[in-house]
């Protein structure tokens, strides 16, 4: 731009001349990933002046009362990368199967999975939520793509991000050379770079965990924790703060700005019901997994790095234990020595 800002679609078109293979495909196909989510700041934006708040009175195949909201920003996004040509199919948290390109538009050689209301359990009390993305290559038959095609590790994402619908909306990239964060412009409509290459300072005192699950955790997350409470006056050389927003886009986003850990471990209870977590790995895991570790942070079940999961469904769920790298490591330890 003129006067020396750098536009997304200018930071976009500069990454993919380093992605090996890539063609205008990938610029396009972000470019209207960006575009869903301007759609999506909007909506959450005008809340209920738009009659878009509260339930929708539907579950989704997680099992969760889907917001009015979920089905929207849903529906955005699906009709925002469909028609393009660039996409094989795409996966999403509020929809049970993948979902195949229109018969009327091309198909291309990406896959894109999304959660496209994150925290959507803060949309009627008006705090921060927002949408993570995932683009895969779809590395079987592009034209007839399945289920099978999206069960790829972490490790082999072309691209991840979110947006976080916050006092400002910002959009975290990553392409696997490191993390940058873009703020919405509302007076032009472009998102401006504005936090280039994001770190995460490797120790912190701050951690991120639903408390009231206490009773259920396992032992390695409850010694973590009680640690972390204990602070100076136990086995930590610093006193420990806690947050707790609800929004796993939020918490991310303030773990990238100012270091911390965000725990959603396994427990007791979910075991007890044959659960594996609580977050999912396609939508919310790998993508914000992708964006830690580019950050310098590090991303675990606490028995594995999730990046390395062979995914073996769509809607698989995950414990995620993430963040700096020293806290993570430290309740990786827990675990080992404690299995
Ligand atoms: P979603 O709104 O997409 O279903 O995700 C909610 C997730 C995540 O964002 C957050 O960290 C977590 O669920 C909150 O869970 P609790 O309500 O159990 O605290
Ligand atoms: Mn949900
Ligand atoms: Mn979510
Ligand atoms: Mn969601």
């Amino acid at each position: 731009m003129r006067d020396g800002r750098i536009t997304i679609t200018q930071f976009i078109i500069e990454e993919q001349r380093r992605i090996k293979d890539a063609t205008g495909d990938f610029t396009s196909l972000l470019n209207d990933i960006v575009t869903a989510c301007k759609e999506i700041s909007n909506l959450v934006n005008h809340g209920d002046l738009i009659g878009v708040l509260g339930q929708a009175g539907t579950e989704n195949v997680q099992g969760e009362d889907q917001k009015k909201l979920d089905i929207i920003t849903n529906d955005v996004f699906l009709r925002s990368n469909e028609w393009s040509g660039h996409l094989a199919a795409m996966a999403s948290e509020e929809m049970e199967e993948i979902s195949h390109i229109p018969s009327q538009y091309p198909r291309g050689k990406y896959l894109l999975t999304f959660d496209p209301l994150d925290g959507s359990s803060n949309t009627d009390v008006n705090v921060s939520v927002g949408t993570i993305f995932s683009i895969l290559r779809c590395q079987g038959d592009c034209q007839n793509p399945a289920t099978g095609d999206f069960l790829q590790p972490g490790t082999e994402q072309v691209c991840a991000g979110y947006a976080l619908y916050g006092p400002s909306t910002m959009m975290v990239l990553t392409t696997g050379n490191g993390v940058n964060g873009f703020t919405l412009d509302q007076n032009i409509g472009e998102f401006i770079l504005t936090h280039p290459n994001l770190t995460i300072p490797e120790s912190t005192q701050e951690f991120a965990i639903n408390a009231s699950k206490m009773r259920f955790w396992e032992p390695p997350v409850k010694r973590y924790v009680d640690e972390c409470l204990s602070g100076s006056a136990g086995d930590r050389d610093e006193d420990f703060n806690m947050r707790w927003i609800a929004s796993m886009v939020a918490e991310v986003h303030r773990i990238l700005i100012r270091g911390g850990i965000f725990l959603y471990p396994l427990d007791e209870k979910m075991k007890a019901n044959g659960g594996t977590g609580k977050l999912r790995l396609m939508y919310e895991a790998n993508p914000m997994s992708f964006i830690v570790e580019q950050a310098g942070g590090m991303s675990s079940t606490g028995r594995e790095r999730i990046m390395t999961i062979q995914p073996d469904g769509l809607h698989q769920r995950v414990p995620v234990i993430l963040g700096s790298k020293q806290e993570v490591e430290r309740v990786v330890d827990y675990h080992k020595q404690h299995d």
